[in-house]
């Protein structure tokens, strides 16, 4: 999520589990990281990712997804994502069991004729949400008042 328009900010939750989440350690041990936004394309790849595996196991190796060499930090992002944003750590904050990680943008990277007049047009775009579990929705009927 959004956690600050003008300055750049994103935020995300990572929820409690039996092992540590690698997202977290990785994030902990680096601060920095890519956020790779995910077309509807994708859903069955990135619900392979989110499945448990042991630590071990490579989930490009898994998901046949793959990578792009970053430009400012050391993760590389996801070819496959049309949208991705490199990061730098600005916080881990810890509610209860659950952290929530908040990052700088220190880069945008946005597939070629995705941006126009500085905006992306959803729909041409095709960004996956989630709804729980192996339930996902596409943005489709844009309500506007
Ligand atoms: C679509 C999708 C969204 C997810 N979102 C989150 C999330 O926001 N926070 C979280 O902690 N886990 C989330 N998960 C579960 C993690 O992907 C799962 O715990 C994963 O195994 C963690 O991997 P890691 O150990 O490599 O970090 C999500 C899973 C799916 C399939």
């Amino acid at each position: 999520m959004i956690a600050s328009v003008e300055e750049g900010y994103l935020a995300f939750s990572v929820g409690p589990s039996e092992h540590p989440k690698r997202t977290l350690v990785n994030i902990r041990r680096d601060r920095e990281y890519v956020i790779n936004t995910v077309p509807e394309a994708l859903a069955s790849q990135v619900q392979l990712c989110g499945e448990k595996y042991t630590p071990q196991a490579s989930k490009f190796g898994l998901s046949g997804l793959t990578t792009l060499p970053s430009e400012r930090v050391r993760a590389p992002r996801v070819a496959e994502c049309k949208i991705q944003f490199e990061c730098r750590l600005h916080s881990i904050m810890r509610f209860g069991e659950s952290h929530t990680v908040v990052g700088e943008i220190v880069l945008m990277h946005a597939r070629a004729g995705l941006v126009r007049d500085g905006k992306i047009n959803p729909v041409d775009y095709g960004p996956l949400g989630r709804i729980a579990g192996r339930n996902y929705c596409g943005v489709r009927d844009i309500i506007s008042v």
